[in-house]
């Protein structure tokens, strides 16, 4: 199979592992008889400083030829630490969801056994955790009209919601129920926003036209709270983009780690796969970032976009394989873990090429 992947690292952490994302997609093709050439665009800080545009025009054009995108992360201390920025990174990332039309993010949460340990919470609520979000993710609060009034001294950001943007990511929702366990738990705020009452409105139209799937609809305070003390009883999770966004971060300690959790941005165009970690400045450049969840992010790609399943598994077992064999990240190491199994970004990758 030929296929055209852009490679869009972005900023800090993005850089490094996304390197190892496409080490492993080289193999796969190697190992599996496939072609896959590459090109590489600017997104965020980095555009910025090339171009002053945090999404440069090329990078759509690319975008769009391409069969499929490994995206990094954007963001710089820089624009963090300054709320007049105009001009932020985050703004590429945002651009590219919606100018590809990637209203659906997909973030698995599933934890390895062999990481058991490395999360906060206590094995026995853990084992077995295998949660499915779809995330929203061209919609809500993010796209809404946002500005300042009163001569600056109060600010607005719109949380919006149409029908069919609910409709269409809660039938992602339930078609993916189908083929996992058949339960489905929409998270909003109806008992105090009216667009979560517009949610939870069209979920439950929805919900009708597929009676062997269970629903449950959860106030997002309470699912928070839920996801901490019983993940396993979720099995797909709807809901909007900022609660997605919080809630997935929160379930990453599910899985132990912000460096172990990929994700899917599907829609209408090219799927472009990216961590749902960020260019975490506090470790950039040093060499120790947690490359599993670009790579993840790549076995979701030969999966989603490519249809190739026994690769994408063939990338699932690697890592398996690599956490039985007990090498660990900083991140998601724990106090048993010998100092010479704890490795950086880069001989982590090694580890994965040699179990493929
Ligand atoms: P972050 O996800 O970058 O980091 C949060 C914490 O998790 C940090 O302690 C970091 O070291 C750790 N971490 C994250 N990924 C890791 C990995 N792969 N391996 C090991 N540890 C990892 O979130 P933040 O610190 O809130 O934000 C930093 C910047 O990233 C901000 O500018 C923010 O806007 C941006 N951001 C971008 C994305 C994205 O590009 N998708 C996502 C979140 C945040
Ligand atoms: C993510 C990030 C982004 C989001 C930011 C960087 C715009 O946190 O991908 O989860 O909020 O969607
Ligand atoms: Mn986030």
């Amino acid at each position: 199979m030929k296929k055209h992947i852009v490679v869009i690292a972005g900023d800090g952490i993005g850089q490094e592992v996304t390197a190892v994302g496409k080490q492993v997609l080289n193999r796969i093709a190697e190992k599996f008889g496939h072609e896959f050439t590459y090109d590489e665009a600017l997104i965020g800080h980095v555009a910025i400083e090339a171009t002053g545009n945090p999404l440069p025009a090329e990078t759509i054009a690319k975008s769009k030829a391409s069969d499929a995108i490994l995206f990094g992360a954007v963001g710089h201390p820089k624009y963090d630490n300054d709320p007049s920025a105009k001009v932020r990174p985050e703004q590429g990332l945002l651009g590219i969801r919606k100018a590809l039309g990637l209203y659906a993010n997909l973030r698995p949460i599933k934890l390895f056994d062999e990481l058991l340990q490395a999360s906060s919470i206590k094995p026995e609520f853990l084992k077995g955790a295998d949660i499915l979000f779809f995330r929203e993710l061209t919609g809500d609060v993010y796209f809404g009209e946002r500005g300042r009034k009163d001569e600056g001294s109060t600010a607005y950001d719109t949380m919006i919601y149409s029908r069919y943007e609910v409709e269409r990511i809660a039938v992602k929702a339930f078609e993916a129920a189908m083929t996992r366990r058949k339960k489905v738990c929409s998270v909003d705020k109806a008992n105090v926003l009216e667009s979560s009452r517009l949610w939870r409105e069209v979920v439950q139209e929805v919900a009708k036209r597929y009676p062997d799937v269970e629903v449950e609809h959860q106030f997002i305070d309470a699912a928070a709270m839920l996801l901490i003390k019983d993940p396993r009883r979720f099995d797909v999770v709807v809901t909007g983009n900022l609660f997605g966004d919080i809630l997935t971060d929160e379930a990453s300690q599910i899985a132990g780690s912000m460096g172990m959790l990929a994700s899917a941005s599907v829609g209408d165009s090219t799927g472009l796969y990216e961590p749902i970690h960020g260019s975490a400045h506090d470790i950039t450049g040093k060499g120790v970032a947690n490359p599993l969840a670009s790579v993840l992010s790549a076995a979701l790609m030969l999966d989603i976009s490519f249809g190739l399943k026994e690769e994408a598994e063939a990338v699932v077992n690697a890592v398996d394989q690599v956490l039985k064999a007990g090498y660990r990240t900083r991140d998601i190491a724990d106090s048993n873990t010998p100092a010479d199994k704890v490795l950086g970004t880069q001989a982590m990758g090694e580890q994965l090429l040699a179990c493929l």
